[in-house]
């Protein structure tokens, strides 16, 4: 308080004081808890500001109203400003937050890996695209087969020479003999000869075991792809159109194909199929026939209704040719580095 001077002068100055503390207190607060903690001396009832009201009875009354609307005006000046301060803090604090948390939506991460399907399956899904497109479906059979549909069915009687052509690997079940791991796909025309009525279009890709010592082109396992088609009226010419339209189709224009005379018990006439690249080279690629009378007969098939002819080759070799692969080896070592080549 002034002395010497005039009650409500004395009071108006201190307000003012009182006011400009105030504020440069509430401009001094650097966050929001740090406002918070000063409001009770600033506006709270044991402040300055509201102390100077009980001073408001010691003078005039005359000046009482003027002065005490200047301090609620003080009051209410330093109020206002209080809350701007903190809706700026708030503000501010809101800000700050958004910013550390913010999500990156562009960031962009490295993929996952992603694997492949094996050369071999790749070069099967090919095969299996060739036929469907020529109008043939796809069947399966078992790799662990029985004699009978295996040899027995197919025209291999016991002790038939034809037998030694496969180094069969033979499985401890039942009867000795009685089960074994299929030799080729052939058993699998069996299958579908006793399942379905003809009309067949069929093409069955799997897995075949021989009795082989591993080296660069030979594996005791391998995949063979069997075509069967049993209709009315289909010939030898039906055949060579098949193979001619399948040979087009997978290895591209420029590609002929050629049967060579041979012999297999489930096919008669029988021939081998060879493909002539565009260089004018041969390649050896399977065998084929007509489907033996017996063979439909013993399916359940009526020979003098129903003809058919059949074919079978190799699956592993092919993708080796392909893809310039020179060891059989390499599709069974599961190297990811060769395999990724695919
Ligand atoms: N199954 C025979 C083999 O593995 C290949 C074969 C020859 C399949 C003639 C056929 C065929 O369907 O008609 O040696």
């Amino acid at each position: 308080m002034s002395a010497g001077v005039p009650d409500a002068v004395a009071l108006a100055a201190d307000a003012r004081s009182c006011t400009e503390a105030a504020l440069a207190a509430i401009a001094d607060a650097a966050d929001v808890a740090a406002l918070a903690a000063v409001r009770p001396e600033l506006l709270g009832k044991g402040s300055p500001l509201s102390g100077l009201r009980r001073r408001l009875g010691s003078l005039a009354p005359a000046a009482r109203p003027a002065a005490g609307r200047a301090l609620s005006e003080a009051l209410a000046a330093v109020e206002a400003r209080y809350t701007e301060r903190l809706d700026e803090l708030r503000a501010a604090e809101r800000r700050a937050q958004l910013e550390a948390e913010r999500l990156d939506l562009t960031e962009l991460h490295e993929p996952p890996p992603v694997g492949r399907l094996h050369v071999i399956t790749q070069t099967q899904r090919r095969l299996e695209d060739v036929f469907c497109a020529m109008g043939y479906t796809v069947a399966e059979g078992p790799e662990i087969e029985t004699e009978w549909h295996n040899f027995g069915a197919l025209n291999f009687p016991p002790g038939h020479p034809a037998r030694d052509m496969y180094d069969t690997l033979y499985v401890d079940h039942g009867s000795p003999g009685s089960t074994l791991l299929r030799t080729h796909t052939s058993p699998v025309q069996v299958r579908v000869m006793q399942t379905r009525p003809p009309p067949l279009y069929v093409v069955a890709p799997g897995r075949c075991y021989r009795q082989d010592t591993a080296d660069a082109t030979h594996m005791p396992v391998f995949h063979q792809i069997e075509g069967l088609v049993v209709d009315e009226g289909i010939t030898l010419g039906d055949l060579a159109g098949a193979i001619e339209t399948f040979t087009t189709a997978y290895f591209g224009p420029g590609f002929t194909s050629r049967l060579r005379p041979s012999y297999f018990p489930f096919t008669e006439p029988s021939a081998e199929f060879d493909v002539q690249r565009p260089d004018g080279t041969w390649l050896e690629l399977g065998g084929s026939g007509m489907v033996h009378p017996s063979v439909l007969e013993v399916c359940g098939v009526d020979p003098e209704r129903w003809s058919g002819f059949a074919f079978g080759f190799g699956i592993d070799r092919l993708a080796m040719l392909r893809y310039g692969i020179d060891d059989l080896r390499d599709l069974w070592t599961n190297d990811v580095s060769f395999l990724e080549q695919f």
